[in-house]
């Protein structure tokens, strides 16, 4: 049974430059492992609380002094010395520990660190890669590498609001293996960067997850740009390369109205909007299509475009079982959006995965806008089955980390990427 020796914490920096929090575990037999968490910008509010000192002097307020010695003293003299059989088991101490709802008095940034760390160590003692020790955990054999959505075109939060919408992602549908889609990708973010040199007379200048941000007139500009780069890059729209979109409209609603390309919708008007967009390009998944606190309308949002494209929950559901468990009771969605860190430890969002999948939905695992050289997500797509896995661009080293990583688990277990769209 693995037995905790120490834990301990760094503050690390991640790819916005802000910091965040990087925990070790050492195990009892010897074995060692760390884990860096990410942190999001375009965040729920019903997200675990990223504990941050608030000391204006020093990183604006977003350094991780007080996450980074909750680890070192208080969890660290807690749960040193003490044996876990399970994952489950070590989180129930952490939350027991912590004992708030939203985790904000040691930190979901301390707690998931501390998660994520303890799981790596424990594959390193049973002598497994992490994707096998993460299936283990759900009690699932290994069976499909997640089909890859890539960011490719980017507005809203991660961009400076040029336009309102905050991904156009390209889904190499055709794709085969993990080592095609990315070759294919690479094709289509090229031509796109030369389309985008042409149209905008700008260089690729990228938002915060690498996908390319030039002043396009509009969301619709930015869809169609994006069918021309899959168009010229030699590929057939819709049948080898589709598109998804993170409309991220909890960041452009208020007072009951969405505000995008100069109106204001209420729901139904979004809902007809969202569908005409659906009907015309070649898209497959609609993240966030309608706010987080919009229930009352997810259900006709789900039945106007579910049977075609994902409707897929990321601030509306924010990983957290609760909510999940009401979008379904409801029928609100048909995919989930699994970030780790929205809900703090690993068993929470791994129960979070499971009631999604009992009822049907697909699910995709996520990456965050602000994220570190970790790579742990990689393993935890494969070890969770995940359908799909967003982990942004292609060009930038905490992105590709996890693709390289992909790479690595494609080459050694020879799995299929799942069949989808
Ligand atoms: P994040 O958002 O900035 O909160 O990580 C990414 C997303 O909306 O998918
Ligand atoms: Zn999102």
């Amino acid at each position: 049974m693995p037995t905790i020796d120490r834990l301990s914490a760094l503050e690390i920096l991640d790819s916005r430059g802000r910091p965040t929090v990087k925990a070790t575990c050492r195990l009892a037999s010897g074995a060692v492992a760390a884990a860096s968490v990410p942190s999001g910008a375009s965040t729920g509010r019903a997200e675990a609380l990223e504990l941050r000192d608030s000391d204006a002097s020093r990183y604006g307020g977003l350094g991780c002094r007080k996450a980074v010695s909750h680890v070192n003293e208080q969890i660290h003299t807690a749960l040193s010395g003490r044996s876990f059989d399970t994952q489950p088991e070590l989180d129930r101490a952490l939350l027991d520990l912590d004992g708030t709802a939203d985790k904000s008095r040691l930190g979901a940034n301390a707690l998931l660190a501390v998660s994520i760390a303890f799981a790596r160590a424990c594959a390193t003692e049973r002598n497994i890669p992490l994707y096998r020790h993460f299936a283990d955990m759900l009690g699932e054999p290994l069976r499909t590498l997640p089909r890859l959505t890539i960011n490719l075109f980017s507005g809203g939060k991660h961009a400076g609001q040029q336009v309102a919408i905050q991904d156009v992602l390209v889904v190499p549908a055709s794709a085969r293996t993990i080592d095609e889609g990315l070759a294919v990708t690479y094709a289509v973010y090229q031509t796109a960067a030369r389309l985008i040199r042409d149209r905008y007379g700008m260089r690729a200048l990228t938002a915060d997850e690498g996908g390319l941000a030039p002043d396009f007139a509009s969301d619709e500009a930015m869809l169609d740009d994006a069918v021309t780069a899959i168009r010229e890059a030699g590929f057939e729209p819709g049948r080898d390369v589709a598109l998804a979109v993170d409309v991220a409209s909890s960041h452009f609603y208020q007072a009951a109205r969405y505000r995008l390309g100069g109106m204001a919708l209420d729901s139904a008007g979004m809902i007809d909007h969202l569908a005409g967009w659906v009907q015309r390009y070649p898209i497959v998944s609609v993240e966030d299509g309608l706010a987080e606190e919009d229930w009352p309308h997810w259900p006709a949002l789900k039945r106007r475009i579910g049977s075609r494209v994902l409707v897929l929950g990321d601030d509306f559901l924010c990983t957290n079982p609760a909510r999940i468990r009401r979008a379904v009771e409801t029928d609100s969605a048909n995919a989930l959006l699994l970030k780790v860190n929205q809900i703090g430890t690993l068993t929470e969002a791994a129960e979070a995965c499971r009631l999604a999948r009992s009822a049907g939905w697909r699910v995709t695992i996520s990456a965050r806008s602000g994220e570190t050289e970790d790579n742990w997500l990689a393993d935890l797509a494969v070890g969770w089955a995940g359908d799909q896995i967003k982990i942004g661009s292609i060009t930038q080293s905490e992105r590709l980390a996890k693709y390289n990583r992909l790479l690595e688990i494609e080459a050694e277990t020879g799995l299929p990427v799942v069949q989808w769209p």
